[in-house]
């Protein structure tokens, strides 16, 4: 799906960098003409980002913030998909995750940053000790917003065993 909404030169913005291969990810997507920032607010998952990034021959803009504050980097309409990649980091501590507050207003800097035709993926992660919170706020919160200016698409990995992720797309329009 954001292969289909990333072009060579694009702007993208990696939400939650983690361990770096979403961020490697969409670098690769944009190619050297194009700009790809991340956040996190772990050192360590930065480090990990510049790691990676340095293996792979990739740059990207590294920051450690909140993506809750994402829309005083970045310029309107500026931005052509921000991913979400919710929970906690892999293999690092799990009472550091991602919350609804933090989430939702990333999600709003993130419309705001977004061209029209412009894409937001969500990877909402739950199950084991964290995010059963996060996803119950957030489906009222996605479906809350304005069908006239985004297209909000749920998905569903339906037989997959335990707790399966859902990606969720919104489109600006
Ligand atoms: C599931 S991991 C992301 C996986 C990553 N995209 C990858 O490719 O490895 C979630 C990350 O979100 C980060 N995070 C939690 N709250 C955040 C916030 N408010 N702003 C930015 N990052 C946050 C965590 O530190 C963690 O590294």
């Amino acid at each position: 799906m954001v292969r289909r909404f990333v072009k060579e030169g694009g702007t993208c913005i990696d939400a939650t960098a983690g361990r770096g291969y979403d961020t490697a990810f969409l670098c690769s997507l944009v190619g050297d003409g194009g700009k790809v920032l991340a956040f996190d607010i772990q050192q360590e998952a930065l480090d990990s980002t510049a790691r990676l990034l340095k293996e792979r021959g990739l740059k990207a803009t590294l920051l450690h913030a909140s993506h809750a504050d994402l829309a005083q980097y970045v310029q309107p309409e500026s931005v052509d998909c921000v991913m979400f990649n919710l929970g906690y980091l892999p293999k690092g501590d799990h009472s550091v995750y991602t919350r609804f507050e933090s989430t939702a207003k990333g999600i709003e800097s993130g419309l705001y940053a977004l061209k029209k035709g412009g894409l937001i993926s969500v990877c909402v992660y739950y199950g084991g000790d964290s995010g059963y919170e996060e996803r119950d706020a957030l489906i009222p919160y996605l479906r809350s917003l304005d069908d006239s200016k985004y297209q909000v698409l749920m998905t569903t990995f339906l037989n997959w065993k335990k707790d399966p992720p859902f990606p969720v797309f919104i489109i600006k329009l």
